[in-house]
């Protein structure tokens, strides 16, 4: 019997696209990528002839019609999720967006709704949640062994230098919240197991009107606090600490690990102890986790419902950054 296979189409060049999800699609072992598109006429299909795609659109509807293809990756300019994503879901494809989901949690909503009307799936492309360090990292903190949490620290910044990059600009939804301090949003409200109350933000904003710098704190009920840090104009660093009563952790290269052995380091009363995760590729895990879910043979492990939350509270820093940092409440 043949494997159940699902068979991708992919809407643009985009850059992610070609460096890592569309090859972890190809590697993945339930998936197919079959088709990519481009707006540029001559450009998918050069793509398709340089990747090893076997079909090429010059449209993005022109993909949503193939009948062929069973799911779709967007990793499209923040600005154009809602609309590729609802077309693709009323397409009857299941669809896996590049993060943030939508411009703001509004979006997310239609998006969501979009997803439930077709029975088909949506999912945000987080794809740190798929390692197995952030799995035992979210375990830890939740298994009470590091004690009552009390704060949780990250920062995820890098030197963004080509003027003409889709994140300086504000109308495709530009700006070092939306691109990388999302990552930190999301693991701080993952490992809280809750989401905050209220936030503050206080943010550079470069040239362009988009923010550069941006420095954010979440407060939950339980008395945790949640800082972090993300940007553009800063060495790379990507880092989670999570600290507890007991005992606190520390993950490196939190986001993009790459593929080699990483570490998790649990110091308590003094002690370090460094634990050691194989070499994986969280692109992959990410796909096939996906496939299962949309071949039928398990439960998607990350809802729309969860990148509407993340995307309540990205609005409500943005919404304090605006007012020089005033308390805002997540609604
Ligand atoms: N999960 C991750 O690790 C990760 C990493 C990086 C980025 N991302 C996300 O992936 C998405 C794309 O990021 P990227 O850096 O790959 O972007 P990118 O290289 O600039 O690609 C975006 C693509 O969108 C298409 N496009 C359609 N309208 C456009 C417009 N008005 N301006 C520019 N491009 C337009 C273009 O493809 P065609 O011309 O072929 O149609 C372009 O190649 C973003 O949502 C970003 O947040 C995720």
């Amino acid at each position: 019997m043949d494997t159940p296979t699902l068979r991708w189409g992919v809407l643009s060049t985009a850059n992610i696209g070609r460096i890592a999800v569309n090859p972890a699609i190809q590697r993945s072992r339930n998936g197919h990528l079959l088709a990519v598109a481009s707006r540029e006429t001559g450009r998918a299909r050069t793509f398709a002839e340089a990747h090893g795609i076997p079909r090429a659109y010059p449209s993005y509807e022109a993909l949503l019609a193939d009948p062929d293809i069973d799911a779709v990756y967007v990793p499209l300019p923040n600005s154009l999720h809602r609309e590729w994503t609802i077309r693709a879901l009323e397409q009857g494809k299941h669809v896996l967006c590049e993060k943030p989901l939508a411009l703001n949690a509004a979006e997310c909503r239609e998006m969501e709704a979009a997803a439930v009307s077709s029975g088909r799936l949506l999912m945000e492309a987080f794809m740190y949640r798929f390692h197995p360090r952030t799995e035992a990292l979210v375990r830890l903190a939740a298994s009470g062994a590091l004690g009552a949490l009390r704060a949780v620290r990250s920062a995820f910044t890098f030197p963004l230098t080509r003027p003409d990059n889709i994140r300086f600009d504000p109308a495709l939804g530009g700006g070092a919240l939306m691109d990388v301090g999302c990552y930190c949003v999301n693991v701080s409200r993952t490992l809280a197991g809750a989401e905050p109350v209220e936030v503050q933000a206080w943010a550079n904003l470069g040239s362009t009107g988009v923010d550069l710098e941006l420095t954010g704190v979440l407060r939950f009920a339980s008395g945790l606090h949640a800082h972090f840090d993300c940007a553009f104009t800063a060495d790379r660093r990507e880092v989670v600490e999570v600290a507890g009563t007991d005992a606190s952790v520390t993950v490196e290269g939190a986001f993009l690990p790459g593929t080699g052995e990483v570490a998790l380091v649990e110091r308590r009363a003094g002690a370090t102890e460094s634990r050691a995760f194989e070499g994986t590729d969280e692109y992959v895990r990410m796909v096939e986790h996906f496939g299962d879910a949309a071949l039928g043979g398990s439960t998607l492990r990350h809802l729309p419902s969860e990148a509407t939350a993340n995307m309540a509270v990205i609005d409500a820093l943005y919404r304090s950054a605006r007012s020089a940092g005033s308390p805002v409440a997540v609604r």
